[in-house]
Protein backbone atom coordinates (compact mmCIF):
# COMPACT_ATOMS: atom_id res chain seq x y z
CA UNK A 1 0.00 0.00 0.00
CA UNK A 2 2.89 2.31 1.48
CA UNK A 3 5.06 1.57 -1.89
CA UNK A 4 1.76 2.02 -4.10
CA UNK A 5 1.43 5.52 -2.74
CA UNK A 6 4.88 6.67 -2.73
CA UNK A 7 4.55 5.69 -6.73
CA UNK A 8 1.52 7.25 -7.85
CA UNK A 9 2.57 10.65 -5.87
CA UNK A 10 5.70 10.15 -8.04
CA UNK A 11 3.57 10.29 -11.29
CA UNK A 12 1.77 13.35 -9.95
CA UNK A 13 5.32 15.21 -8.98
CA UNK A 14 6.53 14.93 -12.65
CA UNK A 15 3.67 15.87 -14.15
CA UNK A 16 3.35 18.83 -11.83
CA UNK A 17 -0.09 18.23 -10.11
CA UNK A 18 -0.38 19.50 -6.93
CA UNK A 19 -2.54 17.06 -4.77
CA UNK A 20 -4.80 18.41 -1.68
CA UNK A 21 -6.35 15.24 -0.24
CA UNK A 22 -5.90 11.55 -0.99
CA UNK A 23 -9.17 10.11 -2.68
CA UNK A 24 -9.92 6.55 -2.77
CA UNK A 25 -8.62 4.56 -5.82
CA UNK A 26 -11.03 5.14 -8.62
CA UNK A 27 -12.73 2.21 -11.32
CA UNK A 28 -11.00 2.10 -14.02
CA UNK A 29 -12.54 4.79 -16.65
CA UNK A 30 -15.23 3.60 -19.61
CA UNK A 31 -16.54 5.74 -22.42
CA UNK A 32 -20.26 6.74 -21.71
CA UNK A 33 -22.28 4.41 -23.19
CA UNK A 34 -25.21 6.48 -22.32
CA UNK A 35 -26.22 9.98 -24.57
CA UNK A 36 -24.22 12.04 -23.01
CA UNK A 37 -26.15 15.05 -23.81
CA UNK A 38 -29.55 13.07 -21.86
CA UNK A 39 -27.62 13.08 -18.46
CA UNK A 40 -29.64 15.32 -16.08
CA UNK A 41 -26.47 17.75 -14.98
CA UNK A 42 -27.39 17.33 -10.97
CA UNK A 43 -26.29 13.44 -11.71
CA UNK A 44 -22.38 14.93 -13.14
CA UNK A 45 -19.71 14.86 -10.28
CA UNK A 46 -16.63 16.93 -11.90
CA UNK A 47 -13.16 14.86 -10.77
CA UNK A 48 -10.05 16.99 -9.77
CA UNK A 49 -6.41 16.02 -7.92
CA UNK A 50 -6.08 12.49 -7.37
CA UNK A 51 -9.17 10.80 -8.94
CA UNK A 52 -9.04 12.76 -12.38
CA UNK A 53 -4.81 11.96 -12.22
CA UNK A 54 -6.39 7.96 -11.94
CA UNK A 55 -8.91 8.19 -15.03
CA UNK A 56 -6.30 10.58 -17.02
CA UNK A 57 -3.55 7.49 -16.44
CA UNK A 58 -6.37 4.64 -17.18
CA UNK A 59 -7.22 6.31 -20.69
CA UNK A 60 -4.16 6.37 -21.41
CA UNK A 61 -3.07 3.26 -20.82
CA UNK A 62 -5.94 2.11 -22.90
CA UNK A 63 -4.20 4.31 -26.10
CA UNK A 64 -1.84 2.89 -28.59
CA UNK A 65 0.15 5.80 -26.89
CA UNK A 66 1.17 3.65 -24.32
CA UNK A 67 3.25 1.40 -26.04
CA UNK A 68 5.77 2.46 -28.71
CA UNK A 69 6.88 0.69 -32.21
CA UNK A 70 10.54 -0.47 -31.28
CA UNK A 71 11.95 -0.65 -35.02
CA UNK A 72 11.49 3.21 -35.56
CA UNK A 73 12.40 4.19 -31.20
CA UNK A 74 15.91 2.39 -32.04
CA UNK A 75 16.49 4.71 -35.29
CA UNK A 76 17.78 7.77 -33.80
CA UNK A 77 16.14 10.37 -36.61
CA UNK A 78 12.32 8.63 -36.47
CA UNK A 79 12.80 8.38 -32.45
CA UNK A 80 13.40 12.37 -31.92
CA UNK A 81 10.85 13.06 -34.44
CA UNK A 82 7.86 10.70 -33.09
CA UNK A 83 8.64 7.08 -31.64
CA UNK A 84 10.30 7.74 -28.43
CA UNK A 85 8.66 9.90 -25.57
CA UNK A 86 12.16 10.86 -23.68
CA UNK A 87 14.01 11.33 -26.75
CA UNK A 88 10.85 13.33 -28.58
CA UNK A 89 11.01 15.57 -25.19
CA UNK A 90 14.52 16.39 -24.46
CA UNK A 91 16.16 15.24 -28.27
CA UNK A 92 18.36 13.40 -26.24
CA UNK A 93 18.73 9.54 -27.79
CA UNK A 94 19.22 6.59 -25.93
CA UNK A 95 18.73 3.36 -28.25
CA UNK A 96 18.93 1.02 -25.11
CA UNK A 97 15.92 2.58 -23.27
CA UNK A 98 12.85 2.82 -25.05
CA UNK A 99 10.13 4.61 -23.72
CA UNK A 100 6.37 5.26 -24.81
CA UNK A 101 4.41 8.76 -26.13
CA UNK A 102 3.53 8.59 -22.09
CA UNK A 103 2.79 11.68 -19.74
CA UNK A 104 6.52 13.63 -19.99
CA UNK A 105 6.64 13.35 -23.82
CA UNK A 106 3.43 15.45 -24.09
CA UNK A 107 4.06 17.80 -20.49
CA UNK A 108 7.49 18.66 -20.76
CA UNK A 109 10.12 20.32 -22.75
CA UNK A 110 9.80 20.00 -26.15
CA UNK A 111 6.07 19.35 -25.60
CA UNK A 112 5.10 22.33 -23.46
CA UNK A 113 7.08 24.91 -26.24
CA UNK A 114 4.01 23.55 -28.54
CA UNK A 115 1.67 23.87 -26.54
CA UNK A 116 2.45 27.09 -25.83
CA UNK A 117 3.73 28.65 -28.62
CA UNK A 118 1.10 26.94 -31.39
CA UNK A 119 2.89 26.89 -34.21
CA UNK A 120 4.43 24.18 -35.79
CA UNK A 121 6.73 23.48 -39.16
CA UNK A 122 4.91 21.07 -41.58
CA UNK A 123 6.58 19.91 -45.34
CA UNK A 124 3.33 20.99 -47.00
CA UNK A 125 3.84 24.62 -46.37
CA UNK A 126 6.07 27.60 -46.79
CA UNK A 127 5.04 29.06 -43.15
CA UNK A 128 4.66 27.50 -39.88
CA UNK A 129 1.09 26.23 -39.10
CA UNK A 130 -1.07 27.78 -36.56
CA UNK A 131 -2.75 25.24 -34.80
CA UNK A 132 -3.05 25.95 -31.16
CA UNK A 133 -2.51 23.20 -28.82
CA UNK A 134 -2.90 20.91 -31.71
CA UNK A 135 0.55 21.69 -32.97
CA UNK A 136 1.76 19.64 -30.46
CA UNK A 137 -0.10 16.76 -32.45
CA UNK A 138 0.86 17.81 -35.57
CA UNK A 139 4.33 17.95 -35.24
CA UNK A 140 4.17 13.59 -35.00
CA UNK A 141 1.24 13.37 -37.23
CA UNK A 142 2.05 15.59 -40.38
CA UNK A 143 2.94 12.77 -42.69
CA UNK A 144 6.30 13.72 -43.72
CA UNK A 145 5.91 14.25 -47.04
CA UNK A 146 5.49 17.22 -49.35
CA UNK A 147 2.68 16.64 -51.92
CA UNK A 148 3.76 20.04 -53.96
CA UNK A 149 7.29 18.92 -54.31
CA UNK A 150 6.43 15.09 -55.28
CA UNK A 151 4.18 16.56 -57.69
CA UNK A 152 6.66 18.45 -59.42
CA UNK A 153 9.25 15.56 -59.52
CA UNK A 154 7.21 13.17 -61.38
CA UNK A 155 5.46 15.99 -63.38
CA UNK A 156 9.03 16.97 -64.92
CA UNK A 157 9.64 13.06 -65.51
CA UNK A 158 12.13 12.62 -62.34
CA UNK A 159 9.07 9.69 -61.06
CA UNK A 160 11.01 6.94 -60.43
CA UNK A 161 9.74 6.76 -56.59
CA UNK A 162 5.92 6.74 -55.47
CA UNK A 163 6.77 8.43 -51.84
CA UNK A 164 3.86 7.60 -49.82
CA UNK A 165 2.33 9.66 -47.09
CA UNK A 166 3.25 8.94 -43.96
CA UNK A 167 0.34 8.64 -41.01
CA UNK A 168 -0.83 12.22 -41.66
CA UNK A 169 -3.69 13.24 -40.30
CA UNK A 170 -2.51 16.87 -40.60
CA UNK A 171 -2.30 16.47 -44.53
CA UNK A 172 -6.78 16.49 -44.42
CA UNK A 173 -7.37 18.23 -41.62
CA UNK A 174 -5.40 21.22 -42.72
CA UNK A 175 -6.92 21.33 -46.48
CA UNK A 176 -3.17 21.37 -47.53
CA UNK A 177 -1.40 18.46 -47.80
CA UNK A 178 -3.24 16.45 -50.07
CA UNK A 179 -1.39 15.78 -53.85
CA UNK A 180 -3.20 18.37 -56.19
CA UNK A 181 -3.04 19.66 -59.56
CA UNK A 182 -2.28 23.03 -60.20
CA UNK A 183 -4.92 25.07 -61.51
CA UNK A 184 -8.01 23.12 -60.34
CA UNK A 185 -9.81 24.46 -57.04
CA UNK A 186 -10.11 22.19 -54.25
CA UNK A 187 -13.28 22.41 -51.39
CA UNK A 188 -12.53 23.34 -48.24
CA UNK A 189 -15.25 22.13 -45.05
CA UNK A 190 -13.78 25.95 -43.53
CA UNK A 191 -15.03 25.14 -40.09
CA UNK A 192 -13.09 22.06 -39.54
CA UNK A 193 -10.30 23.57 -41.08
CA UNK A 194 -10.78 26.45 -38.29
CA UNK A 195 -11.22 24.77 -34.87
CA UNK A 196 -8.52 26.88 -32.65
CA UNK A 197 -6.72 23.82 -31.56
CA UNK A 198 -7.48 21.98 -34.45
CA UNK A 199 -7.17 18.13 -33.24
CA UNK A 200 -7.14 18.42 -29.77
CA UNK A 201 -10.40 20.17 -29.92
CA UNK A 202 -11.91 17.14 -31.32
CA UNK A 203 -9.50 14.43 -30.10
CA UNK A 204 -8.90 15.57 -26.46
CA UNK A 205 -12.90 16.69 -25.55
CA UNK A 206 -14.10 18.27 -21.90
CA UNK A 207 -15.43 14.74 -20.10
CA UNK A 208 -18.98 15.75 -18.29
CA UNK A 209 -16.69 14.86 -14.94
CA UNK A 210 -15.01 18.18 -16.48
CA UNK A 211 -11.53 16.94 -17.66
CA UNK A 212 -9.67 16.39 -21.08
CA UNK A 213 -10.27 13.02 -22.73
CA UNK A 214 -6.98 10.87 -22.70
CA UNK A 215 -8.10 7.92 -25.01
CA UNK A 216 -6.81 9.77 -27.91
CA UNK A 217 -8.62 7.20 -29.75
CA UNK A 218 -12.58 8.70 -30.54
CA UNK A 219 -15.55 7.20 -29.67
CA UNK A 220 -19.05 7.18 -30.76
CA UNK A 221 -20.76 8.19 -27.80
CA UNK A 222 -18.76 11.63 -27.94
CA UNK A 223 -19.79 12.61 -31.11
CA UNK A 224 -23.21 14.82 -28.68
CA UNK A 225 -20.10 16.61 -27.26
CA UNK A 226 -17.66 17.05 -29.84
CA UNK A 227 -19.89 17.83 -33.10
CA UNK A 228 -23.40 18.58 -31.50
CA UNK A 229 -23.03 22.64 -31.13
CA UNK A 230 -22.09 22.40 -35.10
CA UNK A 231 -24.41 19.56 -36.11
CA UNK A 232 -27.48 19.44 -33.85
CA UNK A 233 -28.45 16.24 -32.93
CA UNK A 234 -25.58 14.21 -33.99
CA UNK A 235 -25.23 10.72 -32.23
CA UNK A 236 -22.43 9.08 -34.19
CA UNK A 237 -19.48 10.33 -36.38
CA UNK A 238 -21.03 8.59 -39.54
CA UNK A 239 -23.37 11.72 -40.50
CA UNK A 240 -25.61 11.06 -43.09
CA UNK A 241 -23.63 7.97 -43.88
CA UNK A 242 -20.94 10.47 -45.07
CA UNK A 243 -18.69 7.59 -44.13
CA UNK A 244 -19.92 5.60 -46.16
CA UNK A 245 -19.77 7.41 -48.60
CA UNK A 246 -15.89 8.25 -48.39
CA UNK A 247 -15.50 4.28 -48.46
CA UNK A 248 -17.34 3.65 -51.79
CA UNK A 249 -15.36 6.89 -53.23
CA UNK A 250 -11.97 5.68 -51.74
CA UNK A 251 -12.83 2.11 -53.61
CA UNK A 252 -13.68 3.29 -56.99
CA UNK A 253 -10.62 5.17 -57.29
CA UNK A 254 -8.92 2.37 -56.22
CA UNK A 255 -10.53 0.11 -58.98
CA UNK A 256 -9.91 2.75 -61.38
CA UNK A 257 -6.02 2.42 -60.64
CA UNK A 258 -5.97 -1.33 -60.96
CA UNK A 259 -7.90 -1.04 -63.87
CA UNK A 260 -5.16 1.50 -65.57
CA UNK A 261 -1.98 -0.44 -63.66
CA UNK A 262 -2.75 -4.52 -63.56
CA UNK A 263 -2.25 -4.15 -60.05
CA UNK A 264 -4.44 -6.10 -57.64
CA UNK A 265 -3.53 -4.03 -54.74
CA UNK A 266 -2.60 -0.94 -53.11
CA UNK A 267 0.16 -0.71 -49.93
CA UNK A 268 2.69 0.80 -48.35
CA UNK A 269 6.23 -0.18 -47.79
CA UNK A 270 9.84 1.16 -47.11
CA UNK A 271 7.90 4.60 -47.82
CA UNK A 272 6.80 3.99 -51.28
CA UNK A 273 3.17 3.26 -52.73
CA UNK A 274 3.38 -0.22 -53.87
CA UNK A 275 1.01 -1.39 -56.62
CA UNK A 276 1.01 -5.58 -56.23
CA UNK A 277 -0.03 -7.27 -59.50
CA UNK A 278 -0.72 -10.28 -57.44
CA UNK A 279 -2.50 -12.19 -54.30
CA UNK A 280 1.22 -13.38 -52.74
CA UNK A 281 2.12 -9.32 -53.12
CA UNK A 282 5.47 -10.76 -54.46
CA UNK A 283 5.31 -8.74 -57.83
CA UNK A 284 4.76 -5.43 -58.63
CA UNK A 285 4.55 -2.41 -60.78
CA UNK A 286 7.52 -0.74 -62.00
CA UNK A 287 7.00 2.62 -60.89
CA UNK A 288 8.91 3.83 -64.52
CA UNK A 289 5.51 2.53 -65.76
CA UNK A 290 3.18 4.47 -63.46
CA UNK A 291 1.93 7.51 -65.02
CA UNK A 292 1.27 10.97 -63.58
CA UNK A 293 -2.55 10.65 -62.70
CA UNK A 294 -2.20 6.77 -61.09
CA UNK A 295 0.34 8.88 -58.76
CA UNK A 296 -1.85 11.07 -57.85
CA UNK A 297 -4.74 9.00 -57.74
CA UNK A 298 -3.00 6.39 -55.58
CA UNK A 299 -1.15 9.30 -53.12
CA UNK A 300 -4.58 10.52 -52.25
CA UNK A 301 -6.14 7.07 -51.81
CA UNK A 302 -3.94 5.76 -49.64
CA UNK A 303 -4.08 9.27 -47.95
CA UNK A 304 -7.57 9.16 -47.33
CA UNK A 305 -7.39 5.04 -46.21
CA UNK A 306 -5.06 5.77 -44.11
CA UNK A 307 -6.54 9.15 -42.38
CA UNK A 308 -8.82 6.81 -40.88
CA UNK A 309 -11.07 9.32 -40.24
CA UNK A 310 -12.77 8.32 -43.20
CA UNK A 311 -13.87 12.19 -44.06
CA UNK A 312 -14.18 13.54 -40.93
CA UNK A 313 -11.08 15.66 -40.51
CA UNK A 314 -12.13 17.59 -43.98
CA UNK A 315 -15.10 16.72 -45.49
CA UNK A 316 -15.11 18.73 -48.71
CA UNK A 317 -11.40 18.60 -49.38
CA UNK A 318 -11.56 14.64 -49.05
CA UNK A 319 -14.45 14.62 -51.37
CA UNK A 320 -12.75 17.12 -54.18
CA UNK A 321 -9.25 15.37 -53.59
CA UNK A 322 -10.79 11.71 -54.37
CA UNK A 323 -13.18 13.46 -56.88
CA UNK A 324 -10.38 15.60 -58.82
CA UNK A 325 -7.88 12.23 -58.73
CA UNK A 326 -10.64 9.96 -60.53
CA UNK A 327 -11.37 12.55 -62.92
CA UNK A 328 -8.37 12.86 -64.44
CA UNK A 329 -7.61 9.33 -64.60
CA UNK A 330 -10.85 8.46 -66.18
CA UNK A 331 -12.27 11.20 -67.37
CA UNK A 332 -15.65 10.62 -65.48
CA UNK A 333 -16.97 11.97 -61.81
CA UNK A 334 -17.34 9.31 -58.95
CA UNK A 335 -20.77 7.74 -58.42
C1 LIG B 1 5.73 12.33 -29.90
C2 LIG B 1 4.91 12.04 -31.04
C3 LIG B 1 3.41 12.08 -30.90
C4 LIG B 1 2.63 13.10 -30.40
C5 LIG B 1 3.09 14.40 -29.78
C6 LIG B 1 1.27 12.70 -30.61
N1 LIG B 1 1.22 11.47 -31.20
FE1 LIG B 1 -0.45 10.41 -31.66
N2 LIG B 1 0.69 8.78 -32.11
C7 LIG B 1 2.07 8.79 -32.20
C8 LIG B 1 2.51 7.48 -32.61
C9 LIG B 1 3.97 7.07 -32.84
C10 LIG B 1 1.34 6.67 -32.74
C11 LIG B 1 1.28 5.22 -33.13
C12 LIG B 1 1.34 4.37 -31.92
C13 LIG B 1 2.19 3.19 -32.16
O1 LIG B 1 3.41 3.32 -32.03
O2 LIG B 1 1.62 2.17 -32.49
C14 LIG B 1 0.22 7.52 -32.42
C15 LIG B 1 -1.11 7.13 -32.42
C16 LIG B 1 -2.20 7.99 -32.33
C17 LIG B 1 -3.58 7.63 -32.50
C18 LIG B 1 -4.07 6.23 -32.67
C19 LIG B 1 -4.02 5.77 -34.06
C20 LIG B 1 -4.34 4.31 -34.14
O3 LIG B 1 -4.55 3.89 -35.26
O4 LIG B 1 -4.34 3.61 -33.12
C21 LIG B 1 -4.33 8.77 -32.38
C22 LIG B 1 -5.84 8.90 -32.52
C23 LIG B 1 -3.41 9.85 -32.10
N3 LIG B 1 -2.12 9.35 -32.07
C24 LIG B 1 -3.79 11.16 -31.88
C25 LIG B 1 -2.94 12.12 -31.33
C26 LIG B 1 -3.38 13.41 -30.82
C27 LIG B 1 -4.81 13.89 -30.82
C28 LIG B 1 -2.26 14.06 -30.36
C29 LIG B 1 -2.17 15.40 -29.69
C30 LIG B 1 -2.85 15.49 -28.41
C31 LIG B 1 -1.13 13.17 -30.60
N4 LIG B 1 -1.58 12.02 -31.19
C32 LIG B 1 0.18 13.49 -30.27
C33 LIG B 1 2.90 9.85 -31.94
C34 LIG B 1 2.50 11.05 -31.39
C1 LIG C 1 -17.20 24.39 -35.55
C2 LIG C 1 -18.35 23.74 -36.14
C3 LIG C 1 -18.19 22.28 -36.56
C4 LIG C 1 -17.75 21.21 -35.82
C5 LIG C 1 -17.21 21.21 -34.40
C6 LIG C 1 -17.93 20.05 -36.65
N1 LIG C 1 -18.43 20.42 -37.87
FE1 LIG C 1 -18.84 19.17 -39.42
N2 LIG C 1 -19.31 20.76 -40.59
C7 LIG C 1 -19.44 22.05 -40.15
C8 LIG C 1 -19.95 22.88 -41.25
C9 LIG C 1 -20.24 24.36 -41.18
C10 LIG C 1 -20.12 22.01 -42.34
C11 LIG C 1 -20.73 22.30 -43.72
C12 LIG C 1 -19.92 22.95 -44.70
C13 LIG C 1 -18.65 22.28 -45.07
O1 LIG C 1 -18.56 21.08 -45.30
O2 LIG C 1 -17.71 23.06 -45.21
C14 LIG C 1 -19.71 20.69 -41.90
C15 LIG C 1 -19.71 19.57 -42.71
C16 LIG C 1 -19.59 18.27 -42.24
C17 LIG C 1 -19.78 17.09 -43.04
C18 LIG C 1 -20.08 17.05 -44.51
C19 LIG C 1 -21.54 16.98 -44.69
C20 LIG C 1 -21.92 16.88 -46.12
O3 LIG C 1 -22.96 16.25 -46.36
O4 LIG C 1 -21.24 17.45 -46.99
C21 LIG C 1 -19.58 16.02 -42.21
C22 LIG C 1 -19.67 14.56 -42.59
C23 LIG C 1 -19.28 16.55 -40.89
N3 LIG C 1 -19.27 17.92 -40.95
C24 LIG C 1 -19.05 15.77 -39.78
C25 LIG C 1 -18.64 16.28 -38.54
C26 LIG C 1 -18.32 15.44 -37.41
C27 LIG C 1 -18.47 13.93 -37.37
C28 LIG C 1 -17.92 16.28 -36.43
C29 LIG C 1 -17.39 15.92 -35.05
C30 LIG C 1 -16.29 14.97 -35.01
C31 LIG C 1 -17.97 17.63 -36.94
N4 LIG C 1 -18.44 17.59 -38.23
C32 LIG C 1 -17.64 18.76 -36.24
C33 LIG C 1 -19.12 22.53 -38.90
C34 LIG C 1 -18.61 21.76 -37.86
C1 LIG D 1 -13.49 17.75 -36.56
C2 LIG D 1 -12.97 16.95 -35.48
C3 LIG D 1 -11.59 16.34 -35.65
C4 LIG D 1 -10.40 17.00 -35.83
C5 LIG D 1 -10.16 18.50 -35.96
C6 LIG D 1 -9.38 15.99 -35.87
N1 LIG D 1 -9.93 14.75 -35.74
FE1 LIG D 1 -8.97 12.97 -35.90
N2 LIG D 1 -10.72 11.99 -35.94
C7 LIG D 1 -11.95 12.57 -35.63
C8 LIG D 1 -12.95 11.54 -35.58
C9 LIG D 1 -14.41 11.74 -35.26
C10 LIG D 1 -12.27 10.32 -35.85
C11 LIG D 1 -12.79 8.92 -35.74
C12 LIG D 1 -13.71 8.47 -36.78
C13 LIG D 1 -14.31 7.13 -36.42
O1 LIG D 1 -13.91 6.49 -35.44
O2 LIG D 1 -15.21 6.75 -37.15
C14 LIG D 1 -10.88 10.65 -36.09
C15 LIG D 1 -9.89 9.73 -36.43
C16 LIG D 1 -8.53 9.98 -36.29
C17 LIG D 1 -7.49 8.99 -36.37
C18 LIG D 1 -7.68 7.51 -36.65
C19 LIG D 1 -7.92 6.78 -35.37
C20 LIG D 1 -8.20 5.34 -35.60
O3 LIG D 1 -8.84 4.74 -34.72
O4 LIG D 1 -7.80 4.81 -36.63
C21 LIG D 1 -6.30 9.62 -36.10
C22 LIG D 1 -4.93 8.99 -36.03
C23 LIG D 1 -6.61 11.01 -35.91
N3 LIG D 1 -7.98 11.19 -36.03
C24 LIG D 1 -5.68 12.00 -35.61
C25 LIG D 1 -5.96 13.35 -35.70
C26 LIG D 1 -4.96 14.38 -35.71
C27 LIG D 1 -3.47 14.15 -35.56
C28 LIG D 1 -5.60 15.56 -35.88
C29 LIG D 1 -5.00 16.94 -36.03
C30 LIG D 1 -4.13 17.09 -37.19
C31 LIG D 1 -7.02 15.28 -35.93
N4 LIG D 1 -7.20 13.94 -35.84
C32 LIG D 1 -8.03 16.24 -36.05
C33 LIG D 1 -12.20 13.91 -35.43
C34 LIG D 1 -11.29 14.92 -35.60
C1 LIG E 1 -0.30 12.84 -26.60
C2 LIG E 1 -0.12 13.89 -25.62
C3 LIG E 1 -0.53 13.66 -24.19
C4 LIG E 1 -0.23 12.59 -23.40
C5 LIG E 1 0.49 11.31 -23.75
C6 LIG E 1 -0.72 12.92 -22.08
N1 LIG E 1 -1.34 14.14 -22.10
FE1 LIG E 1 -2.24 15.08 -20.53
N2 LIG E 1 -2.83 16.59 -21.75
C7 LIG E 1 -2.43 16.75 -23.05
C8 LIG E 1 -2.98 17.99 -23.56
C9 LIG E 1 -2.77 18.53 -24.95
C10 LIG E 1 -3.73 18.56 -22.51
C11 LIG E 1 -4.53 19.88 -22.54
C12 LIG E 1 -5.91 19.56 -23.07
C13 LIG E 1 -6.88 20.69 -22.99
O1 LIG E 1 -6.70 21.60 -22.18
O2 LIG E 1 -7.87 20.64 -23.74
C14 LIG E 1 -3.59 17.66 -21.37
C15 LIG E 1 -4.18 17.89 -20.12
C16 LIG E 1 -3.89 17.15 -19.00
C17 LIG E 1 -4.38 17.42 -17.69
C18 LIG E 1 -5.35 18.54 -17.32
C19 LIG E 1 -6.74 17.97 -17.51
C20 LIG E 1 -7.84 18.99 -17.29
O3 LIG E 1 -8.60 19.20 -18.24
O4 LIG E 1 -7.91 19.54 -16.20
C21 LIG E 1 -3.86 16.47 -16.85
C22 LIG E 1 -4.10 16.35 -15.37
C23 LIG E 1 -3.04 15.59 -17.65
N3 LIG E 1 -3.09 16.03 -18.96
C24 LIG E 1 -2.35 14.52 -17.15
C25 LIG E 1 -1.72 13.56 -17.95
C26 LIG E 1 -1.15 12.32 -17.44
C27 LIG E 1 -1.13 11.91 -15.99
C28 LIG E 1 -0.68 11.64 -18.52
C29 LIG E 1 -0.02 10.27 -18.55
C30 LIG E 1 -0.76 9.20 -17.93
C31 LIG E 1 -0.94 12.45 -19.69
N4 LIG E 1 -1.57 13.61 -19.30
C32 LIG E 1 -0.59 12.09 -20.97
C33 LIG E 1 -1.67 15.88 -23.79
C34 LIG E 1 -1.23 14.64 -23.37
Amino acid sequence: MRKNALLMNLIVIVIVIIISACAPQAEPYQAPERDPMLVPPDEIVLVDGFELTNRVTEEWKRSGKMFTLTGPAQRESCAVACHDGYAFSTGEFARQHIVSIDCQACHSDRALEYLRNGTVDVPFTDEPLEAGMGALCITCHHGRTDARAKYEIFANGGGVRLTAPHHGPAALTTGLGGMEYPNVTYGHSIAHENLQDTCISCHMPETLEGYALHTFVLDDAYAPIICGNCHAGITDFNLNGFQNQVLEWVSQLEDAIFEETGAIALSEGGGQLLLFTDEERRQRVNPRDVSLEVYVAAYNAYLVRSDGSLGVHNPQYTKSLLQESYRALTGEDLR
